[in-house]
Formats: structure tokens, C-alpha cells, sequence
């Protein structure tokens, strides 16, 4: 069922119609600056556990634990110095931090799979920093796409992945960066687990210079090869489409409707990158072909999601 913003009470009424839902073990479609994700109560394993199977998720890969700022943050996570100056810099915004988790965990083992870390990002956006205040503790949240699948970044992509499974839906219209949030794990050395909205300078600004993710799929288990992938083939580094092909360009001059960014700024091709793969994808192409984009800052993150739409490993 979806709860428009502006029917039956407004938003504070759906807010709170959400939050119940979030009390009662079901699913929420939630909103965030960077994707959509489908929420449920961290702290309820049987919520957890339908949140794997609405995604179709393999339930080795850990969730994230969504809270309302530092102090919250702190309930859930052990954090060092360096991770307060990440948090008290990004939040809230698209900054995820890898820490060890507080023990009595508050956030299930299932949605930590079975890890002794846990995953904690404040998000940035109105709607989903008013749901957190509402439920009060952390919520789970993957981005709200079936496993393998590009994030949703509007309401209508994220009712089309997993509305179904969803007893509320917040619509918080398109989302602001497009890109899942940079994942940091402070562990042991500060590693960059995954490129994301907040760059690899951004953060090296702050803690110094951050180690490479291990290949080792358990430690870093969201870099799996298959991940963001359209159901067309996609080719990298193309200076044109061939024929049959649909064609993500980028800068001026580049032809067709899903032109990433017409003006080649790497913030508004971050924000188009999924809902134009997506559209792409829809036209059924022989496959997608993507113009080059440039690794720098942003372009990191957008390249990630890039090779592994390819199917190359990360
Ligand atoms: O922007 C985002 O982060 C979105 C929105 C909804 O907040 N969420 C999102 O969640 O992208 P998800 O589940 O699709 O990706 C979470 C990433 C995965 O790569 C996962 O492996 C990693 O975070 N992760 C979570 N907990 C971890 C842990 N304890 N250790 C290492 N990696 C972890
Ligand atoms: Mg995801």
C-alpha cells in the first residue's frame, strides 16, 4: 500500500503510519538523498529476514543501520576518534562507517550477518531523518532494488523493485545524489569498502590516506561482481553507439535521450547514472553503451557502478 504525502492527514500521518508499520515488522519504502531503500526495524530479525527475501539478497551480505545522528550512532557502534570526525564532517549525508558493534548489539545479528561490525549511516533526507525521529532506533536499509539490480532513485523505481513487499511507501521524489553512499571501514586501517557520494578526497581530507578494500569477499562482502546490472549487456568506454545499442553519453555534442551530462559535471551524471540506465534498459537495446567518464572526484563511485553494471569484478 502506498501512503501519498498529501492524502489521509499529510506527511506527518504517513510519517507516523510508517514508523507503526516499521513497530509491527514490516517493510517500509524509504527515501534518502542518495537511493531509495526498503526499511525495516534492524533490532526484529523475522522483519530483517523478509527484508532479505523481498530483495532476494544472499543473507551473507550485511545491511546498514540507519540512525538519526552521532548520538544514536554511538548506541549502536564503537566509535574512535577518527570516526567522530568523519561523522561530525558527513552527517548527515551519504557517509556509511564500518565500525565494531556495541555490545548488547541493538542491531540483529541477521542484519550484521553474523558479523561482530556493524554499518551506521545518518542520512540527509527530510523524510527519512522524520521516520527515524518517529521509530526511535536504528533501521535496516538496503537500497530497495531485487539483489543484482540498479538502486531505485525515484519513487516509482522503488514501488516497481520491491513495492510489493512493502506495507508503507514514503515518497520523497527523486533522489538528490543518485549514488549509494561511500562505505568507510575503520577497523583497523581506514579502507574505502566502497566509492560512493562523499569522495575518496573528501574523506582523505579529514583521516588521511584510506587502504584499498581486500579482494576478500567476506571482509568487503558488498563488492560482489554482479551488482547494478540492467538486463541488457553493458559496453564501457564507448565513443558511440553501434547500431541496436542504446547510448549513455556525457559532455556536449554526446547524441540521444540519456545523455548523463550534457554540460560534463560529474554531480548531475552521479544523480541521472541509475534512472538513465534504467531507461535505457527499458528500450530493450541490443546493449547499453556508455561514453567514457572521467575517474576523478565523483567519477570514482559513478565508474564502480559502471564495471560492475559490465560485470567486471570491482
Ligand atoms: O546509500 C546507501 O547506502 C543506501 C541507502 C538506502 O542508505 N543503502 C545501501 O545499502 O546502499 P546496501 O545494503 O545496498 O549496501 C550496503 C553496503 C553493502 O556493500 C554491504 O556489504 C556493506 O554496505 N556493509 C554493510 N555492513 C557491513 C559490514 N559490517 N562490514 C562491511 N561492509 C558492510
Ligand atoms: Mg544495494
Amino acid at each position: 500500500m502506498t501512503e501519498p504525502a498529501d492524502e489521509r492527514g499529510g506527511e506527518g500521518a504517513a510519517i507516523a503510519r510508517a514508523a507503526a508499520a516499521l513497530r509491527a515488522g514490516d517493510l517500509v519504502i524509504l527515501p534518502t538523498e542518495t537511493v531509495y531503500g526498503l526499511a525495516a526495524d534492524a533490532a526484529n530479525p523475522d522483519a530483517v529476514a523478509r527484508l532479505y527475501e523481498a530483495k532476494g539478497r544472499p543473507s551473507f551480505n550485511p545491511l546498514i543501520a540507519h540512525v538519526a545522528g552521532l548520538e544514536a550512532a554511538e548506541r549502536v557502534a564503537v566509535f574512535d576518534g577518527r570516526a567522530r570526525r568523519l561523522a561530525q564532517r558527513f552527517w548527515p549525508g551519504p557517509l556509511t562507517l564500518v565500525l565494531p558493534v556495541r555490545a548488547p548489539a541493538k542491531v540483529s545479528d541477521l542484519a550484521r550477518a553474523g558479523l561482530d561490525t556493524v554499518a551506521v549511516r545518518a542520512p540527509a533526507h527530510p523524510i527519512a531523518r522524520a521516520l527515524l525521529a518517529a521509530f526511535g532506533g536504528p533501521v535496516a536499509a538496503p537500497s530497495a532494488n531485487r539483489s543484482g539490480r540498479p538502486s531505485p532513485t525515484t519513487f516509482e523505481a522503488a514501488l516497481e523493485e520491491t513495492g510489493a513487499a512493502a506495507a508503507a511507501a514514503l515518497d520523497g521524489g527523486p533522489c538528490r545524489v543518485g549514488l549509494e553512499s561511500t562505505v568507510v571501514s575503520l577497523l583497523d586501517e581506514p579502507r574505502l569498502l566502497r566509492p560512493g557520494a562523499v569522495t575518496r578526497g573528501e574523506i582523505e581530507a579529514e583521516i588521511g590516506a584510506l587502504a584499498e578494500a581486500e579482494a576478500d569477499a567476506r571482509r568487503s562482502p558488498g563488492r560482489l561482481a554482479r551488482h547494478y546490472a540492467p538486463n541488457a549487456p553493458v559496453r564501457l568506454n564507448a565513443a558511440a553507439p553501434e547500431p541496436g545499442e542504446a547510448f549513455l553519453g556525457f559532455g556536449s555534442g554526446a547524441p540521444g535521450p540519456f545523455n548523463l551530462s550534457p554540460s560534463g559535471d560529474l554531480r548531475e551524471a552521479a544523480a541521472n547514472l541509475f534512472a538513465h540506465l534504467r531507461a535505457a534498459d527499458a528500450t530493450r537495446p541490443r546493449a547499453i553503451a556508455v561514453a567514457p567518464i572521467p575517474d576523478d572526484g565523483l567519477g570514482e563511485a559513478i565508474n564502480d557502478r559502471l564495471r560492475r553494471a559490465a560485470g567486471f569484478v570491482g
